[in-house]
């Protein structure tokens, strides 16, 4: 092999009659007779090298025989390319190497797909040839701009006072929310660890260690359904800090994230970013994630409703409708389809509307008088042509289904507009949701979240009604980060768990040493953690969670590459002291 004197992203014209040496992969070759031209790439880019039969000091019947992907050590004299021949779409357009000796360091098999086209296959396919893939454009690409966006994080918190701590991965099993990764223990027969769906304890613990400023980008686990923005094993950016209040907490991570797209893709966000509550964000985006890159909202519609001989949404909690512009247009196939979406969300039906010269036609129209048409077409702003949605149902499954709905026809109409990022807080949410299948209070973010008001009889008596001091930032519709200010004293971390029900011997067992830190002087703190794959996935353009992550795993959690999960063998079974119940 010849050293490379240079990467293959590098020569330019100033080169030009140098002797140079570049390794590299075969990306394209054309055969002109004597001459034959090769692309050779490498992370950096790629340049034209030439074979001329006459000049080719090897065996130039080899040359012919060269395939993609075959990696080659090659020498020879820069030139400038002819006047035709010039690319201005990459960097060493201008010029192409006239090769007078080289060496094929390695020959590749066929190849499972084409390495300069990454739709030429599945994504099954690709993910089995995952090392392969890795080898695009796309996502060599991408996996810079998340190399890139480690630095950047790292440099900000650092020069803001922040330490990096690692902790630990295998630790004490302690679910909420999703379920946990186990991990048997062979020097503890029947006993095991879980690895970490967040660092949440280990943070607030050295917060009571004196650490006022903490972070750590880190892997966490979890077993639950996926997405495609959610992966098993991810990662976040954890953070955590002492003597904070809301503000403080969001504010640094403002300014953080501005750095970061600032740095990664020369993008500025707005200052500051705007905030808006869970009820407002429900009741108007129909989701706590808006995606406020476009409008579509949801207007209120049961004092419409109300007035109307439309009795089927009479006894209903909440009717809200969408107004899609330019609408009417929609076939009965298209309505059939957004009412098969809706459905998904629980909601047993999408009622309709047209308006068209002057009046409200087609659907439930007939239920609504020309009274009440023209007061409804003046109040929600609907012109000729628009089409109005409705749902009614309870407050839930409304919101729910026609946020989605929302998001369905943003797609469908590509209001969206890719290349904006349009960042919002959300704050006051609801402390705890109530699940009627678990007859029992959940936490919305996790049971260490500080309610919004000190008066714990309230807070039992109507746990719903108290907001908590969770926020959450959202970005073009995405989850990108979630925190709160923490409780930070042990009787009102009881009463939560007590809430929660979470009795006195599972709170001890689970959490007791937890509880029991808080005892010894600890600072009010709080903190948030951002989903560092979602947030990649924005900086690089993808909504595909997968496209940024080296290895990821399938939507079941599987590694088609090395095919974990896997079985493992008796002994190794034997050794933990598990059996497999087949
Ligand atoms: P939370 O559970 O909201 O909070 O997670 C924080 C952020 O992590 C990202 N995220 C995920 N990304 C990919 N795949 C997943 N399966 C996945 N799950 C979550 C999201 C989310 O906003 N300990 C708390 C944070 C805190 O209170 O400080 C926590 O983990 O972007």
């Amino acid at each position: 092999m010849n050293r490379r004197t240079h990467t293959c992203g590098e020569l330019t014209s100033a080169n030009i009659s140098e002797k140079v040496s570049l390794n590299g992969w075969v990306n394209a070759v054309r055969f002109h007779g004597q001459v034959v031209f090769v692309d050779i790439r490498d992370r950096y880019g790629k340049t034209q090298i030439v074979y001329n039969q006459e000049s080719f000091k090897g065996d130039f019947e080899l040359v012919k025989k060269l395939s993609m992907e075959d990696v080659l050590s090659v020498m020879g004299v820069v030139q400038k390319r002819d006047k035709n021949a010039i690319n201005p779409n990459i960097a060493t357009g201008d010029v192409e190497v006239a090769i007078s000796d080289h060496k094929i360091l390695n020959e590749a098999a066929p190849l499972p797909f084409m390495i300069t086209d990454r739709n030429s296959a599945e994504e099954d396919l690709r993910l089995k040839y995952r090392f392969l893939e890795l080898r695009t454009n796309e996502l060599q690409n991408n996996i810079e701009v998340r190399h890139r966006t480690y630095q950047a994080v790292r440099t900000f918190l650092s020069n803001n006072d922040f330490l990096e701590v690692e902790t630990p991965v295998l630790m004490k099993s302690t679910p909420e929310g999703a379920r946990d990764y186990l991990v048997p223990s062979r020097m503890h027969n029947g006993k095991f660890y879980a690895l970490p769906q967040s660092p949440q304890m280990y943070k607030q613990l050295l917060m009571i260690s004196g650490f006022d400023k903490y972070f750590q980008i880190v892997k966490c686990f979890r077993d639950e359904d996926l997405r495609a923005d959610r992966q098993p094993e991810f990662t976040q950016i954890d953070i955590e800090m002492s003597f904070v209040v809301e503000d403080d907490v969001m504010g640094k991570c403002e300014e953080l994230t501005r750095y970061i797209f600032k740095k990664v893709q020369n993008i500025n966000l707005v200052k500051p970013f705007p905030k808006m509550t869970y009820d407002d964000a429900m009741s108007k985006y129909g989701t706590d994630c808006p995606d406020l890159r476009y409008d579509l909202l949801l207007n209120d519609f049961k004092s419409f409703s109300e007035k109307s001989e439309f009795k089927a949404f009479n006894s209903v909690e909440c009717v809200k409708g969408i107004i899609v512009p330019g609408g009417a247009n929609y076939s009965r196939k298209e309505i059939d389809n957004f009412t098969e979406h809706v459905k998904r969300y629980r909601a047993k039906g999408l009622a309709w509307m047209k308006a068209d010269a002057g009046k409200l036609t087609g659907g439930i129209s007939k239920f609504f008088n020309d009274d009440l048409q023209t007061e409804i077409r003046k109040n929600l702003n609907m012109n000729d042509g628009d089409i109005l949605f409705i749902i009614g149902d309870d407050n839930k499954i409304t919101q729910l289904s026609l946020g989605a709905l929302r998001v369905a026809i943003a797609r469908k109409e590509e209001y969206i507009e890719t290349k904006e990022f349009k960042p919002v807080w959300i704050t006051d949410f609801p402390m705890f949701e109530y699940s009627h299948e678990d007859k029992r209070y959940h936490s919305l973010q996790h049971p260490f979240t500080q309610p919004k008001s000190d008066d714990l009889e309230k807070l039992k008596v109507s746990p719903e009604s108290i907001p908590s001091k969770q926020y959450d930032l959202i970005i073009n519709g995405y989850e990108i980060a979630g925190g709160s200010i923490r409780i930070h004293n042990s009787k009102l971390q009881k009463t939560i768990f007590d809430i929660l029900g979470i009795d006195k011997y599972e709170a001890k067992e689970r959490f007791g040493f937890f509880i029991d830190a808080l005892k010894y002087g600890t600072p009010p703190h709080g903190g948030i953690a951002f989903g560092f794959d979602r947030l990649v996935m924005l900086l690089a353009g993808t909504n595909n969670i997968r496209d940024v992550i080296a290895f990821p795993k399938t939507t079941s959690a599987m590694s088609l590459m090395d095919g974990a999960p896997s079985s493992v063998s008796n002994a190794q079974l034997k050794e933990l002291g598990i059996q497999i119940k087949k």
